[in-house]
């Protein structure tokens, strides 16, 4: 079973991913720090449905006293309204802080089941189980956790490292292809960023069909990566910022459409075409990478264009309120050619600028 190992500096913050297809059926030799524990296992009305049981008769086995609190899907679960109903949960199962939350789901449910076992009783243990691509490749590793505010979203948020990652990548199979597809555009970032020969993978691959028997791999690949800028920069003060690529214009878009029209991994896509752009553009990219990167996003349908009728001046406002900004400062994320990349301080007028420039 593949297991990768995010070593951070702090000894509490250590933990395991663990990724097996089938693993959700044979999860209970892993979860023996539970027995005797009460689990309060954290999932969405899909996630609840498909997987619920398999990780519940999990954690029996194991010994835990585990019971299911099913939220609505979506990102609008993300908010503080759901938290509070979680803390009441909580209470009503007579959670402790000896015992213990799991997330089984994809992002929303991994950053707000985090966020509530971050801050209930000042913390309680948290252990991942992430079911869609973008939280096995992504949210589920590096402990940001979250909720979003009617101002923004993951406006309320803290960094609080799981004990554990599960991940089962036959969960993927029921996954709809928009929400692989986003999750797709999270590999292809990992394959520019720091990665070339998964970029070159993919390419070889050329669809999500054949790509579907590498999934394993893939993931445990995305993870060792994340692990490894995790240990370097915990806190996301330095190189970590690199994980950035394509969320500046990303997350502008998100916000600018309003939150759900697009989704995170989608606007990730579109924001990366441009950043290889805005790299060529500034003589820091070589030329022709953003032609390569397109062609790769259009081999997986995954979209690469600006959405139609976005201004220059809303695309602006939305960027310098990225809470990433700094004054208006924005650290943008370039790719000194696939593969490798830096993080280069710009205004958003620049950025904007770049974005509308006729080729
Ligand atoms: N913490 C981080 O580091 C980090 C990183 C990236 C994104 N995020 C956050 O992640 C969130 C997006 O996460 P997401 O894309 O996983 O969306 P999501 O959690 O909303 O899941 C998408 C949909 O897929 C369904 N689903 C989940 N697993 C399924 C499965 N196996 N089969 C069928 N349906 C399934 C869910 O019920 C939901 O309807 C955003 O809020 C974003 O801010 C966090």
């Amino acid at each position: 079973m593949p297991t990768v190992s995010v070593c951070a500096p702090a000894a509490e913050e250590r933990y395991d991913i663990v990724i097996e297809r089938g693993l959700l059926r044979r999860a209970a030799p892993l979860l023996g720090a539970y027995a005797g524990r009460r689990a309060a296992v954290v999932a969405d009305e899909h996630t609840a449905t498909l997987y619920g049981r398999a990780l519940l008769c999990a954690l029996r086995k194991a010994g835990a006293e585990a019971t299911l609190l099913t939220l609505p899907a979506g990102e609008t679960t993300k908010s503080a309204e759901q938290l509070f109903a979680l803390y009441d949960a909580f209470l009503a199962a007579g959670l402790t802080r000896a015992d213990a939350v799991f997330a089984l789901g994809g992002g929303v449910i991994g950053d707000l089941a985090g966020y509530a076992a971050c801050t209930y009783l000042r913390g309680v243990d948290f252990i991942q189980v992430p079911t869609t691509l973008l939280a096995q490749v992504d949210s589920s590793v590096g402990g940001k956790v979250a909720v979003n505010h009617p101002r923004g979203k993951n406006l309320l948020g803290a960094f609080y490292q799981p004990r554990l990652v599960l991940i089962d990548p036959n969960t993927l199979s029921t996954l709809d292809e928009r929400q692989f597809g986003a999750g797709l555009g999270e590999v292809v970032k990992c394959g520019c960023i720091a990665d070339s020969a998964l970029f070159e993978l993919l390419e070889s691959l050329g669809s999500r069909k054949a790509l579907v028997p590498h999934l394993p791999e893939i993931v445990a690949r995305c993870c060792a990566l994340k692990a490894r800028y995790v240990r370097e920069d915990p806190h996301d003060h330095g190189v970590r910022m690199q994980l950035n690529f394509g969320h500046t214009l990303g997350h502008a878009l998100e916000n600018a459409l309003g939150y759900g029209r697009m989704l995170h991994g989608e606007g990730v896509c579109i924001g990366m075409a441009a950043a290889a752009r805005w790299g060529e553009r500034k003589g820091v990219t070589p030329p022709g990478t953003a032609k390569r990167l397109v062609a790769l996003l259009d081999a997986y349908g995954l979209p690469s264009a600006l959405p139609q009728g976005l201004s220059p001046e809303q695309l602006a406002e939305t960027m310098a309120l990225d809470k990433k900004a700094e004054g208006r400062t924005v650290r943008a994320v370039l790719l000194n050619r696939i593969g490798a990349c830096d993080v280069f301080p710009m205004t958003a007028r620049e950025l904007v600028d770049l974005t509308f420039e006729r080729a």
